[in-house]
């Protein structure tokens, strides 16, 4: 039996999945494990299955031990878990790609939903209780059919971003670090641009990359400026990719004419000057939260911890680019 660390609640079934075969101190607590705590129970363990709010770096990956064999988290994104320390001491790190693919798309679409046709702003007029009354010229958003989705980070939640807008009859355009495969690109008639040529032409800018330090900052003050007045924002990715700053001015500016944001970049603080304007929606990071689906990520951790103490390959290593 293997000692293996849970570090924040997660769905009953991956608990019982690890239980079945280790030795399991798994973190019931409403809020997330406090720092020191984190560094206290995880001396000795074998396995840490981690969520985004942890940070996975040398200093916990000292306090835990060279017995240590694998970090698997429990989200898509690991910036939060430092990669290569992982690989320096033999420390395996897996991810949970796929499963909240499908999830985090619906949510994006959500935004792009909330933002053009300002739901928001509707349902804060109906709960505020002051008096409202159907009109012509009421509330009025935009459209979707016949716009360009343009979306950052073409990657498996990018493809079905684009590929439920399609359904809404919205044109596609993306920006990747590689073009996707051709098939997929005729089924979605969607055309690869470069950054600046995409914000030019895109209605709504969806961010699907992933954060590190060639995407921090990725849509700033020079980016807003390029974006038509007319367009939204969404970001259901990381917070830091986007320079909410530069946001806040942009919007203020009337330089781009809305946004819908799930992830923060000093999360989960949000920067006042998104708080008090009605033209941006708020989330508070709900990309992948269904039951389904967070026990669908929950149970691949399991099991990518479950195969590495077993001394077989784990279904979904991190694989670095
Ligand atoms: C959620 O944000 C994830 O990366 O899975």
């Amino acid at each position: 039996m293997s000692r293996v660390i849970v570090t924040g609640r997660v769905p009953e079934e991956a608990v019982r999945r690890l239980e079945a075969e280790h030795d399991v101190d798994a973190w019931t607590g409403r809020d997330p494990m406090g720092r020191e705590e984190l560094l206290q129970r995880v001396a000795g363990v074998d396995a840490v299955l981690s969520l985004l709010t942890e940070r996975i770096d040398e200093e916990l990956l000292e306090a835990a031990g060279p017995q240590l064999k694998v970090v698997a988290n429990a989200a898509v994104g690991y910036d939060n878990v430092d990669v290569p320390a992982c690989a320096a001491r033999g420390v395996v790190a897996t991810n949970t790609p796929g499963v909240l693919t499908a999830a985090t798309a619906d949510l994006a679409l959500s935004l792009i939903l909330m933002t053009t046709r300002r739901l928001g702003e509707g349902e804060r007029i109906i709960r505020s209780g002051q008096p409202w009354k159907w009109g012509m010229m009421f509330l009025l958003g935009s459209g979707l059919q016949g716009k360009t989705l343009g979306v950052v980070g073409m990657g498996g939640i990018g493809q079905a971003t684009a590929r439920r807008a399609r359904a809404f009859g919205m044109d596609v355009v993306y920006h990747s670090r590689s073009e996707i495969d051709p098939q997929t690109a005729e089924e979605l008639e969607a055309r690869r641009l470069g950054l600046d040529e995409l914000l030019a032409s895109a209605d709504v800018v969806s961010l699907h990359c992933p954060y590190g330090p060639e995407t921090q900052h990725l849509m700033g003050a020079e980016q807003f400026a390029a974006m038509k007045p007319s367009a939204y924002l969404v970001n259901t990715a990381r917070g830091p990719v986007v320079d909410e700053q530069a946001l806040v001015a942009a919007l203020e500016e009337g330089q781009i004419a809305g946004a819908g944001l799930d992830v923060y970049e000093h999360e989960p603080e949000v920067h006042p000057g998104l708080l008090e304007r009605d033209d941006v929606v708020l989330l508070p990071h709900l990309g992948s939260a269904t039951l389904e689906t967070r026990t669908a990520m929950a149970t691949l951790a399991a099991e990518n911890v479950l195969a590495v103490l077993r001394g077989e390959q784990p279904p979904t290593p991190i694989r670095q680019r």
